[in-house]
This record gives C-alpha cells, sequence and structure tokens, in this order.
C-alpha cells in the first residue's frame, strides 16, 4: 500500500477541536489497514503568528507544497485584531491557497434529510438539496493590485481593493465546473455583475466560449450574482453547479450553508491543476471559520471538517469508497438525532464536538468492516 502524505494544519479557535475529531477518523483508517499515512502537523493562522511572527513559516508552505493532502481547521480571532495587516491570520491561508496554485474551491451544499428541518428555509424547499459552489480562489479582488489604503491631501484616505481576472482564470474555473456537472445533475449557472463590472463582462464571455468549445452536452445558465442570491434562498433546488468569482462565491457559500442547517456543515476542497502524473494539490478544510464565540468550549460541530476529510478522500487519497461511507456515517449519526448546538432543536440528543465525532466514527467503523 503506498503511503498517503497529509499535513494537519489545525489553526486557531475551533479548529483545533474539529480537527481532533479528524485525526480519530484517521487513526481508525490506519489501523483497519485501509489506508497507510505520513501525517505532519504545522500552525497556521494566529497561532503561527504568536509562534514565529508570520501566518505561515516557510517550512509549513513547503510541507503543504509536499502533501498529498492538506487538512486544515481554521483561522483567526480577535485575539490577533491588532497585529499588522500582512501578518494578519487570513494572510496565512490566503498564501497557501495562492502558493499552492488551489484555483478550484469546491463547496458542496447538501441537506441531509435528518436536517431538514433545520435549515432556515421551509422543509420543502431543502429536502433533498445537492448543490455544489465552484469558486474560483486565487483571483479577483482578494489578490488584484493595487489593494492599499493612501492618504489624500485632504486628510482623508482611500481604500483601493483590484478585481482583476484574466481569461485563463476563467477558463479553467469553468471547465472545472463543467466537468463536475457532468458526473452531476449537468447543469452549471453562472454568477457575475456583467451589468456593472468589467470583470463579470469577461467572465460571462469566456464561461460561453468555453461551454461552446467542448461542454455543450452541459446545460449553462448565467445569472447576475445578486439575483441568484435570491434565488438561492427562494428555490435552492433548481441549482446543481454555481459557478463564481473569488468573492461572490466566498458570500454565496455561507447564504448556502443555512440551506442545510448550519455553517457548521459546510466542507470544501480547494483543488489545483492536475500534473503530468494526474496528481493534483490540494487543501480540505471547513467553510466556517474560527468560531471566537464558541471556541474552548467543546460544543463546535465537527460535521463540516469530518466531512471535508471525506472531500481528501476522495479527491486526493484514492479512496472514493471510504468517502461515501463516512458521508454515510455523517448521515445515520445525524439520523440517530445526535445534534451540536448550532443544529439543535427539542427532541433531539445535544451532544458536543467529541460526543458527535465519536458518534460518526463508530458508525464509519462498523460501516468498513463490512
Ligand atoms: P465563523 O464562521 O467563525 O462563525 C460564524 C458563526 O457560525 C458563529 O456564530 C459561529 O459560532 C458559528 N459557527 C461556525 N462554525 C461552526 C461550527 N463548526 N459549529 C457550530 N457553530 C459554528 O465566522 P466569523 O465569526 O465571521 O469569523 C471568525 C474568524 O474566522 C475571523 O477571523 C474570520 O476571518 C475567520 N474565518 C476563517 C475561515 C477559515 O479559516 N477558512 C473561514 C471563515 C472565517
Ligand atoms: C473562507 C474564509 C476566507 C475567505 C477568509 C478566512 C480569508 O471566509 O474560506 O470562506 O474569505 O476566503
Ligand atoms: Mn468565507
Amino acid at each position: 500500500m503506498t503511503t498517503k502524505n497529509i499535513l494537519l494544519l489545525a489553526g486557531d479557535g475551533i479548529g483545533p477541536e474539529v480537527m481532533g475529531e479528524v485525526k480519530k477518523i484517521l487513526a481508525l483508517i490506519e489501523s483497519k489497514g485501509l489506508l497507510s499515512f505520513q501525517i505532519d502537523e504545522d500552525l497556521v493562522g494566529g497561532c503561527a503568528y504568536d509562534a514565529h511572527g508570520v501566518a505561515i513559516s516557510d517550512a509549513a508552505v513547503d510541507k503543504a507544497q509536499a502533501a498529498d493532502a492538506v487538512l486544515l481547521g481554521a483561522v483567526g480571532g480577535p485575539k490577533w485584531d491588532g497585529v499588522p495587516y500582512e501578518h494578519r491570520p487570513e494572510a496565512g491561508l490566503l498564501r497557501l491557497r495562492k502558493d499552492l496554485e488551489l484555483f478550484a474551491n469546491l463547496r458542496p451544499a447538501i441537506c441531509y434529510p435528518a436536517l431538514a428541518d433545520s435549515s432556515a428555509l421551509k422543509r420543502e424547499l431543502v429536502d433533498g438539496l445537492d448543490i455544489v459552489i465552484v469558486r474560483e480562489l486565487t483571483g479577483g479582488v482578494y489578490f488584484g493590485e493595487p489593494k492599499e489604503i493612501t492618504d489624500l491631501p485632504n486628510g482623508q484616505k482611500r481604500a483601493v481593493d483590484t478585481q482583476v481576472y484574466e481569461t485563463y482564470e476563467i477558463e479553467r474555473i469553468a471547465k472545472v465546473a463543467f466537468e463536475l456537472a457532468r458526473v452531476r445533475g449537468n447543469r452549471v449557472t453562472s454568477a457575475e455583475k456583467r451589468n456593472v463590472m468589467k470583470s463579470g463582462l469577461l467572465w460571462n464571455q469566456v464561461v460561453t466560449a468555453t461551454h461552446k468549445a467542448g461542454y455543450e452536452d452541459v446545460k449553462l445558465d448565467h445569472m447576475l450574482a445578486d439575483a441568484l442570491g435570491m434565488q438561492l434562498v427562494r428555490a435552492p433546488k433548481q441549482f446543481d453547479v454555481i459557478v463564481t468569482d473569488n468573492l461572490f462565491g466566498d458570500i454565496l457559500s455561507d447564504v448556502a450553508s443555512m440551506l442545510t442547517g448550519s455553517l457548521g456543515m459546510l466542507p470544501s476542497a480547494s483543488l489545483g491543476a492536475e500534473d503530468a502524473s494526474g496528481r493534483r494539490k490540494a487543501l480540505y478544510e471547513p467553510v466556517h471559520g474560527s468560531a471566537p464565540d464558541i471556541a474552548g468550549k467543546g460544543v463546535a460541530n465537527p460535521l463540516a471538517m469530518i466531512a471535508s476529510l471525506a472531500m481528501a478522500l476522495k479527491y486526493s487519497l484514492g479512496r472514493p469508497d471510504l468517502a461515501d461511507q463516512l458521508d454515510q456515517a455523517i448521515s445515520a449519526t445525524l439520523a440517530d438525532g445526535y445534534r451540536t448546538g448550532d443544529i439543535w432543536s427539542d427532541g433531539f440528543k445535544k451532544v458536543g464536538t467529541a460526543e458527535m465525532g465519536e458518534a460518526v466514527l463508530k458508525h464509519f467503523e462498523s460501516l468498513v468492516s463490512g
């Protein structure tokens, strides 16, 4: 069996708490002889700043470059509000995405049957929901230059962020969306603001041209991003794959999370391009952040982190079978009535992070033991 090289970056706040549950699942996978791992751990975010004065060290980035999969918990928190902007915790995550060229961020929003009543929307609108937001992750306003605050002669200040997209960046993310749609519902909705942004106009043109040049079997629609936000809460099941830019994708995926019951439910995979040997760099992380309001209490929902491990098993570790079994274990745990505070309501079992993680582990163990 080939050994898979995994880097764990637990990060800040609830990051280490939810990562703890993933470590238990990795240990089980190894002990059952299903995969063999070389696991390393390092720092990212505020904890890296505290230790090294930077939000991620060069050594940790090198390890991430070499890993088969990076698993990341979360970064950030009020403790680091005052640190220099370039060293803020989030800068560590952004550097990883940029240095590893992880341009394709898949953010599935699945409403598990047992959670249809936990959604912010009515059951009938979300029951059976299964959509994926494909977010462009290394371009747009997150990285465009200039990005600065300057002093004006009148004593005021001027802040600039720059939204930039080039053809190749839009084309490659559109291809990811079309290829993903082919193995799902075969529909892509592309979202931009071509009515006010030049980058939106180019986005629309390049997605259309990419579609014509080899993906016409996939149904393509275009929607203005604001209207898409509205449709996402009006009738979310109309969508299959949504492809959009870095900032719209960030916002729309937090919105989509509430269709599934909680931000604590949404995993993500950030993928680079395949190299000649078919290998691609990849980082897996929940969509949620470090949740400072509940950090340290042992009550965070670990399911987004665990589902991120399932995505790693599928996309980087060559075990889609184990990924399916881990998803089934999550579903079964929810069907048993286990609920962390974020998805709890009367009549269900209120549990903490470890109890939820261990319930998933138990189901997973019986599934993999056949
Ligand atoms: P957040 O996602 O951390 O929290 C938003 C709300 O959702 C909070 O009420 C929180 O308690 C709740 N929540 C989030 N995850 C949960 C979970 N697993 N279980 C239960 N409840 C959960 O967003 P925020 O408060 O706006 O940001 C806090 C910090 O996290 C900021 O520094 C932000 O930059 C950072 N952040 C990091 C990431 C990341 O590391 N990928 C993502 C988003 C935000
Ligand atoms: C996310 C987060 C990050 C983003 C932050 C922490 C940099 O909100 O992954 O959704 O804005 O991309
Ligand atoms: Mn976000």
